[in-house]
């Protein structure tokens, strides 16, 4: 009855949220979600447009040209530009300009702009303020990658800025040098296709999560590191009301893929209906076999059946010594049967 209670609490705040959300789409909003907002960050006679921007930063220009954001209809609005992101550029542009090259004066005009330096916080509200209404990301503040100061800038590369800086290595210090070079890119058209991320899943996931990619290690695992399954296909980065931000409940999530495990059953298995998938198996990588969490299945089976009967080597004293090796020798539907409730068939 509580757990009953618990869960329709749970099913109400979820609607709750997404009727919060549902009205903040407003008529501006394009394709299916995200809302396109012609978004003018400081004083409109600040704005100096994008051929402005493009006499120094031409390598940016040129990857932030290939990608969605460059390409919007912003409904009757003026189009994406650097600005939409940095903000209103003319004090930072001027400066630069009136610096000639002077390393003190150069430094001190890159800080006359918004370049995402801020707080996780601060980085993400500018991304969100045309994301908030999009479906996969209005959770974002409940992330625990919000919550741990992790920005969408930390995976995604608006225009692959810091890799080309990176394949630099210091060899391009100044942004005039980096007008006379066309960088190489051999990732771009994976960014390109991919989200705009910095690298592809799991490498992505795997440069802060290192505990994770020992699970994945494991001789039984989920096949994520040889690319035939992601982490997003159970997790949303992007943040749920989930456990672990995982795309449904643990056990719902589970059953996506494993339809067969769904049921409903005539004899259900508590074990598998209230305490979920994860109560017996490990969702990344586990040594024993079939993701257990044990290494002998049968010790699974006592941690809650022993108490049942009393006698931890045999639970049931009428089959003696058959009863003996794994359980699942006998009771091969455990996670659920329409024609045994002893689940034997
Ligand atoms: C006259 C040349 C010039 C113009 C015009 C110019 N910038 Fe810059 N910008 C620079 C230089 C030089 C730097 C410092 C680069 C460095 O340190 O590698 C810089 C740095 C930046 C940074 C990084 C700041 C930081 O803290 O690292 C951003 C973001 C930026 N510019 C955006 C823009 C945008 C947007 C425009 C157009 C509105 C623009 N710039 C126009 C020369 C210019
Ligand atoms: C969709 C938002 C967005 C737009 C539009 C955008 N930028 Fe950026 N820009 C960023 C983010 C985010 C960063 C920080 C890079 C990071 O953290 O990887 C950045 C960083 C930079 C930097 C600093 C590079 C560095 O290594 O830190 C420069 C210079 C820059 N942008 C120039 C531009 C120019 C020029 C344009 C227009 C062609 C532009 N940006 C358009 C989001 C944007
Ligand atoms: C001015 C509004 C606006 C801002 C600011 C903005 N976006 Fe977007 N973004 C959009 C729209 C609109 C789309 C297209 C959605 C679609 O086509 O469904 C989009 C698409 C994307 C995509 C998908 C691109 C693809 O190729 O599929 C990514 C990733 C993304 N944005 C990340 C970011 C990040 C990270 C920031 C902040 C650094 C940011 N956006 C800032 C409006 C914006
Ligand atoms: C921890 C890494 C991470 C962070 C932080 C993150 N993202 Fe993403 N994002 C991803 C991954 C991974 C995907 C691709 C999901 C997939 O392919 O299933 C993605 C996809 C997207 C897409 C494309 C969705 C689509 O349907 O094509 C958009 C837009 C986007 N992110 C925007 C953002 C914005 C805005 C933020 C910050 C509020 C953000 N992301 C923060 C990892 C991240
Ligand atoms: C088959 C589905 C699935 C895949 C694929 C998956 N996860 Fe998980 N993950 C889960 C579940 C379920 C949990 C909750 C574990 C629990 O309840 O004990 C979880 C928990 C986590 C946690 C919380 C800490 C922990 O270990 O309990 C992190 C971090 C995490 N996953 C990251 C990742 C990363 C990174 C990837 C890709 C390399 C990934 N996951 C792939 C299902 C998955
Ligand atoms: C820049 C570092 C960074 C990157 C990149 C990153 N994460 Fe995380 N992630 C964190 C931190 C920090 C936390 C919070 C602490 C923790 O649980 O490990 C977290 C938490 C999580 C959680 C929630 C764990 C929980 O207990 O609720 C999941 C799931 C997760 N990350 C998945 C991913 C996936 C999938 C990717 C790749 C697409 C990814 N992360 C990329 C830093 C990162
Ligand atoms: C995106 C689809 C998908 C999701 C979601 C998924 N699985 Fe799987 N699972 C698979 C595939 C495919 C295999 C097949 C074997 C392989 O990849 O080696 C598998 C195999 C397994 C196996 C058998 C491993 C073995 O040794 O044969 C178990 C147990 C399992 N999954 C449990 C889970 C649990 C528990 C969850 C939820 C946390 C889950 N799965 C979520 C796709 C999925
Ligand atoms: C009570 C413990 C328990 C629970 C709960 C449980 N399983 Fe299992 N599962 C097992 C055992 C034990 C095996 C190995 C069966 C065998 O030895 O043949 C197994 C095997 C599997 C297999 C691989 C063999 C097969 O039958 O396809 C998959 C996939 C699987 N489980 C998925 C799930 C999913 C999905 C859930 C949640 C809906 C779940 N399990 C819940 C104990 C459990
Ligand atoms: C998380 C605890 C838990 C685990 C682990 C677990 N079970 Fe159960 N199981 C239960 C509960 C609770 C019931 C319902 C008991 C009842 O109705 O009297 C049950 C019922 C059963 C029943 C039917 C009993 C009946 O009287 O109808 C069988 C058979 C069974 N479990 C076998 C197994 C086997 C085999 C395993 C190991 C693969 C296992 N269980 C693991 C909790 C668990
Ligand atoms: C040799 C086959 C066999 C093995 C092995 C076996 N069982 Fe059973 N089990 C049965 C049969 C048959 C029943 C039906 C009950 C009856 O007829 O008394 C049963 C019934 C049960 C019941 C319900 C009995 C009750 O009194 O409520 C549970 C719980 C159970 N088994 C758990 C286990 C566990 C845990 C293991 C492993 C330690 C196990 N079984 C191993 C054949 C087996």
């Amino acid at each position: 009855m509580k757990i009953k209670i618990l869960i329709c609490v749970v099913i109400l705040l979820a609607v709750g949220a997404r009727v919060v959300q549902t009205q903040k789409l407003t008529e501006t909003s394009v394709g299916p979600s995200v809302a396109a907002k012609a978004i003018a960050n400081g004083s409109p006679e600040n704005i100096v447009g994008t051929d402005r921007c493009r006499s120094c930063h031409k390598a940016e220009l040129t990857e932030f040209s290939k990608t969605a954001h460059a390409h919007l209809d912003m409904a009757n609005k003026p189009a994406m530009t650097c600005e939409s992101c940095h903000g209103a550029g003319k004090p930072h542009a001027d400066a630069e300009e009136a610096a000639h090259g002077d390393d003190a004066k150069t430094a001190a005009a890159s800080k006359l702009i918004f370049a995402f330096r801020g707080s996780a916080r601060e980085n993400a509200d500018r991304c969100l303020t045309c994301h908030v209404s999009s479906q996969q990301q209005d959770m974002f503040g409940h992330s625990e990658h919000a919550a741990q100061g992790v920005a969408c800038n930390e995976c995604h590369a608006t225009h692959l800025v810091d890799e080309i800086k990176d394949q630099s290595k210091g060899s391009l210090k100044t942004v005039q040098a980096t007008f006379f070079q066309t960088p190489e890119l051999p990732d771009e058209t994976r960014w390109l296709h991919n989200s705009l991320l910095k690298d592809s899943q799991p490498a992505l996931c795997y440069k802060c999560h290192a505990t994770v990619k020992s699970q994945f290690a494991q001789p039984v695992h989920h096949r994520v590191p040889e690319g035939l399954m992601k982490c997003t296909d159970c997790h949303n980065t992007h943040g749920t009301m989930n456990q672990a931000n995982l795309i449904k409940t643990t056990t719902e999530t589970c059953v996506g893929c494993h339809v067969e495990k769904r049921g409903p059953f005539v004899y259900e298995h508590p074990a598998v209906k209230v305490a979920g998938c994860t109560i017996c198996h490990t969702p990344h990588g586990s040594p024993n076999r079939m993701l257990l969490v044990r290494r002998e299945g049968r010790q699974l089976c006592l941690q809650c059946h022993a108490g049942f009967h009393g006698e931890v080597a045999v639970p049931h004293g009428r089959f003696s010594f058959q009863t003996s090796g794994e359980c699942t020798r006998c009771h091969v539907t455990l996670h659920g049967s329409n024609f045994d409730q002893y689940f034997l068939r």
